[in-house]
């Protein structure tokens, strides 16, 4: 039975180049949405593509001797191969050249065009050729007396030529409206006040829509010397795959409007203001949110492509296969946030979390339940007292409603938290129970297999709810598990626990995930991890005078108030937070100011606070002390701790519950 319609996109990327990690990122979140969204019964609809026109594939098909559409085939050939390895089970992929495409975008710049929404003028402005971007005077950076790009860095070139525009400033108050009554459309929320005041209140400006410089993109069928310029052209591949505006727009009226535009947050903007106007000036439904991401990062940058600090995926799904990297994607960083890809996090996690956490939980559960039962689930003793597992068995009873909940607000990190939980719970039960100890007690038959039972049902739950994450995983638990009903492994069969039938027949298999050797391993990818992420080289002299990223100060015997005032505080959370690489005292940390923003910063507390209990916490940052880089990494402020005289203990200063993120201390 459908619980109704789910329709889910990513971005079409740019096939300029081949995707990336960050690519993969976005596409592997979507699928996994999808999967869960599919799993639970609902009619799933999941659109990724290309976004092949413009002047910057033009120029590449150049370089490269070949025509654009040659260049694109092979990229978009060798992307789909990517998505095929990567388990990405898409409905759909659209390409922007595909005349199904074309046609419709012709017809929708017309109609704009003909309702007055789009007018013939002159652009004169300044241009950034590899980011396909016009910039406003106030929006370029001047770096060493030349005018560069905000995004790149590099420099723009003065452009005039005639084209179409589309008269944004129209609907800006319709959208400023409808973007305050619908608090779920911009997730997370900080991104809403962002565009409502980085770029609404101080109004919008017309955008350029049309381009007579660009060959390779769509025409304007009414004025052929111009073509379509990328953002009405890009944005309509959303509502033109699902056959809008044919006789065949089946697609369209079952799964329009769309739950989800998942992007990354430099695109926001055009998801949250342009996507918006031009649908409504279509007459048509908004989307019902768009959630911009953070990003995979490199040190202080942005992975991309026309940077080339990047990371590819396949040497490493090569190396531990797919689930595990995309395990590493969902579970590193809260969606949301962004993170560093690191070749030693990935291992690291793969170990803690693959390896020892879930991998020897099946596998002590099927090997016990050999030893002990000659292979064979027991029914369960309903006159054997085994209290120790309630709270196991209740927790794990309520896991399906605890991911569901996480899962709808697409906090995948923090779904794969609660499973994670669960899992840890069961190892702690086994080393509580102690199997090996209570099969020499003939009597306490019954307990032990009430309590291998538990252990099989909990990795029967876990291994359903990891599939949308993890999809070829959850086959080789069955398999050991013996657990051949397909009616088993549904999301509808976690309604009870306790439905795992006596009498499978288990069988330890390979270990799912091998325990790896992780200088071993970081040797063997060290190819794939641009220069720039690893850390300087730097001397232990350094550290021990850094300490917590300073010295210690001598206090004059007394400050003005204004002096004090200088220092600004602010309450910050911890969003993610992580070792630094070869370094015995720092973390690295993502801080949330609440609207004022996201900051990096390293802090010599490892040896008294693990990463795992950091994210989450409040604390007190000092959040104007100038930048300053700490083993190669900047830190953009400093976090307030109380310490022993010998610095033997440490504490971090925190604030009571309740305050917002961002609030001033002083
Ligand atoms: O922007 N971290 O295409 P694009 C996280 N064609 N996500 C990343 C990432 C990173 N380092 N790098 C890429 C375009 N992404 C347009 C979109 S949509 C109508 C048109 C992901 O090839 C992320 O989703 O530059 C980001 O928004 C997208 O790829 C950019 O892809
Ligand atoms: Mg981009």
């Amino acid at each position: 039975m459908s619980r109704g319609t789910y329709y889910i996109t990513t971005p079409i990327y740019y096939p300029s180049g081949n995707m990336t990690i960050g690519h993969t990122y976005t596409t592997v979140a979507a699928d996994t949405m999808a999967r869960f969204k599919k799993m639970q019964g609902f009619d799933t609809y999941f659109l990724t593509g290309t976004d092949e026109h413009g002047q910057k594939i033009e120029k590449k098909a150049a370089e490269a001797g070949v025509t654009p559409i040659e260049y694109v085939d092979k990229i978009v050939a060798e992307t789909q191969e990517l998505w095929k390895l990567m388990n990405i089970d898409y409905d759909d992929f659209i390409r922007t050249s595909q005349e199904r495409h074309v046609q419709i975008v012709q017809k929708i710049f017309r109609r704009f065009y003909e309702q007055g929404d789009i007018y013939k003028s002159e652009y004169e402005g300044m241009y950034c050729t590899p980011c396909e971007s016009f910039w406003t005077p106030t929006q370029l950076v001047e770096k060493d007396g030349v005018q560069v790009c905000p995004d790149c860095g590099r420099p723009c070139q003065p452009m005039k030529e005639e084209s179409y525009f589309f008269r944004m400033s129209k609907y800006q108050d319709w959208l400023i409206d409808y973007i305050e009554t619908h608090p779920d459309f911009i997730q997370p929320a900080k991104r809403a006040n962002e565009m409502i005041n980085n770029f609404l209140k101080p109004g919008l400006q017309d955008l350029c829509v049309s381009r007579t410089s660009v060959k390779w993109g769509i025409p304007v069928d009414f004025d052929p010397r111009h073509t379509v310029y990328v953002w009405i052209d890009a944005l309509s591949n959303y509502i033109t795959a699902l056959g809008y505006g044919t006789d065949h727009d089946e697609l369209y009226q079952k799964y329009w409007p769309a739950d989800v535009h998942l992007v990354g947050k430099e695109i926001v903007r055009f998801h949250t203001i342009y996507w918006p106007i031009m649908l409504h000036a279509l007459g048509l439904p908004l989307p019902r949110q768009v959630f911009g991401h953070g990003w995979l990062l490199f040190g202080a940058d942005r992975m991309s492509k026309s940077k080339g600090n990047v990371v590819y995926p396949q040497p490493i799904v090569a190396r531990y296969g797919v689930d595990a990297l995309r395990y590493y994607l969902m579970r590193e960083m809260p969606f949301g946030a962004d993170g560093n890809y690191t070749n030693e996090a990935f291992l690291t996690r793969m170990n803690a979390d693959l390896a020892n956490d879930l991998g020897n939980l099946v596998s002590r559960t099927v090997a016990m339940i050999e030893k002990y039962f000659g292979g064979v689930t027991p029914a369960w003793d309903a006159q054997a007292e085994e209290s120790v597992g309630e709270s196991l068995r209740a927790h794990c009873a309520e896991l399906p409603g605890l991911v569901e909940e996480q899962m709808d607000k697409l906090q995948f990190s923090q779904a794969l938290t609660e499973i994670w939980k669960v899992i840890g719970e069961c190892n702690k039960y086994i080393d509580l129970t102690q199997p090996w100890v209570l099969c020499k007690d003939p009597e306490k038959k019954g307990v032990l297999g009430n309590v291998l039972l538990t252990l099989a049902e909990c990795v029967r739950f876990v291994a359903v709810l990891i599939q949308p994450v993890m999809p070829s995983t959850p086959a080789r638990i069955y398999e050991q598990l013996g657990l051949n009903d397909p009616a088993l492994r549904t999301w509808d069969s976690l309604s009870r626990f306790g439905a795992l039938p006596e009498g499978l027949q288990v069988r330890k298999g390979e270990a799912l995930f091998p325990r790896i050797d992780v200088k071993k391993e970081l040797e063997a990818l060290s190819g794939n991890e641009p220069a720039a992420a690893k850390p300087e080289p730097k001397s232990e002299k350094k550290e021990k005078q850094d300490k917590k990223g300073h010295s210690a100060p001598e206090y004059p015997a007394e400050i003005a108030v204004d002096d004090f005032f200088k220092v600004k505080l602010q309450v910050a959370r911890v969003l993610t937070c992580e070792k630094v690489e070869k370094s015995k005292k720092l973390l690295k940390m993502t801080l949330s100011l609440g609207p004022d923003g996201e900051r990096q910063v390293v802090s010599g507390i490892a040896q008294h606070y693990s990463p795992e209990e950091m994210v989450g916490k409040q604390v007190v940052l000092v959040a104007n002390l100038k930048p300053a880089k700490l083993a190669g990494i900047e830190s953009q402020g400093m976090i307030l701790c109380a310490a022993s005289a010998d610095d033997s203990e440490l504490k971090l200063m925190t604030v009571e519950a309740g305050m917002a993120d961002g609030a001033l201390i002083g």
